[in-house]
Formats: structure tokens, C-alpha cells, sequence
């Protein structure tokens, strides 16, 4: 079985994608610090990282840039970092920005679009516009060619193909009737409009306190600018995603539901004609390599050991409950691995602590890039 370099190989854009929770981000810095440990310079891109992963990445606040990573934080760790890790915290707002002011004819369009209330609550507020943003980003970075490898984490989207509708979403948005509707009315609806809009005008100002339709107005005729850039720019954004240089690396947990998303998702992915490049399953429960037996046994052996009848059952039912989880979980792998006819799932085990450090994203590397299948797997596949 692969590990992820294998899976990487001549690869220069990675996407971990899975629904919420299951560990992409995690996994995305940790797959980006074992590149960077072969020698590549790797640019990790990471949405909402936990307080004290972004502080081990050296990411104290939202830039919206790439910062590297301390090499004498790297070089400290047991396996000595040979290329470049930078990472990134995204910030959908200040993305947004930058595509505006880039497809801004002029100055003043500029100014008054990012001035623009209703901009201003749309490009934070815009569902999708996470989503889409982290792909334009990605796309940008890819375009100046600075680095090696680069990968990216995606929103916690409540169902994981939201993500790769977002494109679509947002152009139908800008393009689409909202937008006409705002836009200088002309002829009847111009005439009808005119007549009560004052009255309404008033209204409405009163109520959300700032000249609202104004602003609407404006918004629209000024984005409407901008469509055809947007639109060529989504264009390439979806050609970057289905480079055959790109990677879609599904993360998902290994219970049942989170299993069944993972075929689902990789379904839809197949049929955009995304590349998939295999499933990671993340915090999965390991069948143990103590070999004491089990039931009797291991209550009788326990008893001893501990002095402790009533602990020593309970630890033995623990254990029992354990080894249910682990069964179940190995199922559902297979599971997983027949259904998406792949040899590629790879299996991170539930580690005893969160990951939020360096050494941490170590740990878990030693599965993610380990090549061979793990041995508590092969002992339940045979
Ligand atoms: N293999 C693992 N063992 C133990 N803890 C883990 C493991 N993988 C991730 N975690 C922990 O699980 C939590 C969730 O992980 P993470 O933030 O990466 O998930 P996510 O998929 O990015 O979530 P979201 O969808 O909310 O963005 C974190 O606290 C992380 O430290
Ligand atoms: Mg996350």
C-alpha cells in the first residue's frame, strides 16, 4: 500500500477534503511537513487551524500570506527538515479583496466597491464564498511558482461537496437575477419603480439605517465590471483543479456515516473529473498487539496484576469495548477500500493526545508516509 509520497509524486497541488471534524487540517500541515522533510518547499494553506496548531506553525494572526516556518523549529524535531515549510492561514475576506481590486477596472471602481456596505456584508457573509476563495488563493500562490508542493485545507462545509460547487455558486450569484434586479432598472419596472420608490426608499432607510438600495445598486452595477474577469478567473480556477498535476486526498473518520461520505465524495469527484488520489482515515481505533488473550483470561490475568477486582473488570470490559471499536472500524476500511476499488486508504490510528505541535504532525507522519500496510491491518485483513 502507498503512503502519501507515493501518492505525491510529480504532484504540486494537494487537497485534503472530507466533512467536518475528521482531521483535514490536521492532516493537511502534517502531509505538508513531511514533504518539506524530502527535500521540497511546501506551502501549507489552512482554514480555521486550532489556536495552538497555528502557533506551532508560527501563524499568530490572519495574514493572508505566506510565512515560513522556523527552520530551527524544524530542525529541532528527531527527523531533520531538508526543504521549506511555509504556511498560510486563509482569509476568505481579505481574498475576496484582492480578486476585486485585481479585476477592478479602475481606482475608483476599486474604492467604491470595497467601500460598498453590501459588499462588505456579501464578501464575509456569501455562502461558498469560503470555499471559493481558498481555490483562488490556491490558485494564485500556484501561478507565481514559488513553491514545490502546495497544500490545502478545505472549510468545514457541513456537506463536503459544497466545496466543489463554490465556483459555480459564486458565478451564478454575480451573474445571475439578484444581480439584474439591482442593476439600473430601465423601461416599465423603471417607471414602476419610480413611482413608489421614494416612499419605499424612506422606509427602508429608516429601518436598516443606510441608503440600502443605493448601496444595492451600486454593488451590482459596479460588480458587473468585474464579471468577466471573475468568470475567467473561476475558468482556470476549475482547470487547476482537475490538473492532472493535482490531488484530491479524501479525509474522513472511520465510523460508518463518515466511511459512507468518503464513497460519496469520491463518487462526485470522479464524476467532475477531479483526480482523486486515495482516502486517508483519520483517528482510527487500533487493534492493540498485546497478545494476553481476551475475556477470561485477560479478567483472571488483570485480577492478579492489580489487586483490584472490581478495576480489574471494569478494565476488562474497557479492553472488550475497545476491541469492538477497533473490529468495527477495520470493517468499515474494508468497507471503504471495496467499494472505492482502490488500494489506496491509508490509515492514521486515534493518537492519545490532539495534535497541535510540530511533533505531533511527526506522529502522525510516521503513518500517513508510511509505506507497507499497517500491521494491526494486515493481522484483521487476513
Ligand atoms: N489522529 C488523530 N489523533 C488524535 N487527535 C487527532 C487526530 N487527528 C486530528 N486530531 C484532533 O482532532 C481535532 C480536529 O482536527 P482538525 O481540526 O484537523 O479537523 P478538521 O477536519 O480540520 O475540522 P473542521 O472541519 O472543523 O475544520 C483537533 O483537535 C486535532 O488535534
Ligand atoms: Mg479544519
Amino acid at each position: 500500500m502507498a503512503g502519501v509520497a507515493d501518492l505525491l509524486e510529480d504532484k504540486d497541488v494537494c487537497i485534503c477534503a472530507g466533512s467536518g471534524g475528521v482531521g483535514k487540517t490536521t492532516t493537511a500541515a502534517a502531509i505538508a511537513l513531511g514533504m518539506a522533510g524530502r527535500g521540497l518547499s511546501v506551502c501549507v494553506l489552512t482554514i480555521d487551524p486550532a489556536k495552538r496548531l497555528a502557533d506551532s506553525l508560527g501563524l499568530a494572526e490572519l495574514g493572508n500570506d505566506a510565512e515560513r516556518v522556523d527552520p530551527a523549529l524544524l530542525e529541532a524535531q528527531d527527523s531533520p527538515v531538508e526543504g521549506e515549510l511555509w504556511a498560510m492561514m486563509l482569509d476568505a475576506k481579505a481574498t475576496f479583496d484582492e480578486l476585486v481590486a485585481r479585476h477592478a477596472p479602475d481606482e475608483e471602481s476599486r474604492e467604491r466597491v470595497l467601500r460598498n456596505r453590501i459588499y462588505q456584508q456579501i464578501s464575509t457573509a456569501l455562502a461558498g464564498s469560503q470555499e471559493y476563495m481558498a481555490m483562488e488563493k490556491l490558485f494564485e500562490l500556484h501561478s507565481e511558482a514559488r513553491f514545490d508542493l502546495l497544500v490545502l485545507d478545505t472549510p468545514p462545509t457541513r456537506n463536503a461537496l459544497d466545496f466543489l460547487d463554490a465556483p459555480r455558486r459564486l458565478m451564478q450569484f454575480i451573474e445571475g437575477r439578484s444581480m439584474r434586479v439591482f442593476m439600473k432598472p430601465t423601461g416599465m419596472a423603471a417607471r414602476v419603480a419610480g413611482r413608489g420608490a421614494g416612499v419605499a426608499l424612506s422606509i427602508v432607510r429608516r429601518i436598516v439605517g443606510f441608503d440600502l438600495l443605493a448601496d444595492l445598486s451600486e454593488f451590482f452595477t459596479a460588480m458587473s465590471g468585474m464579471v468577466d474577469g471573475f468568470r475567467e478567473r473561476a475558468r482556470r480556477v476549475d482547470e487547476l483543479l482537475a490538473a492532472p498535476r493535482t490531488s484530491f486526498l479524501v479525509v474522513c473518520g472511520p465510523s460508518g456515516e463518515p466511511v459512507d461520505e468518503a464513497v460519496y465524495f469520491h463518487r462526485k469527484l470522479v464524476e467532475a473529473k477531479l483526480p482523486f488520489g486515495g482516502v486517508i482515515v483519520n483517528k482510527v481505533h487500533r487493534l492493540p498487539d498485546y497478545a494476553g488473550g481476551d475475556g477470561e483470561d485477560l479478567r483472571g490475568g488483570l485480577r492478579t496484576a492489580l489487586d483490584d477486582g472490581d478495576l480489574a473488570d471494569r478494565v476488562a470490559a474497557n479492553y472488550a469495548d475497545y476491541l469492538s471499536l477497533a473490529e468495527r472500524d477495520s470493517r468499515n476500511i474494508d468497507h471503504l477500500a471495496a467499494e472505492l476499488r482502490t488500494r489506496s486508504v491509508i490509515r492514521v490510528p486515534y493518537l492519545d493526545e490532539d495534535v497541535h505541535d510540530l511533533s505531533g504532525l511527526a506522529d502522525l507522519n510516521r503513518f500517513l508516509f508510511a509505506a507497507g500496510r499497517d500491521p494491526a491491518a494486515t493481522a484483521t485483513d487476513g
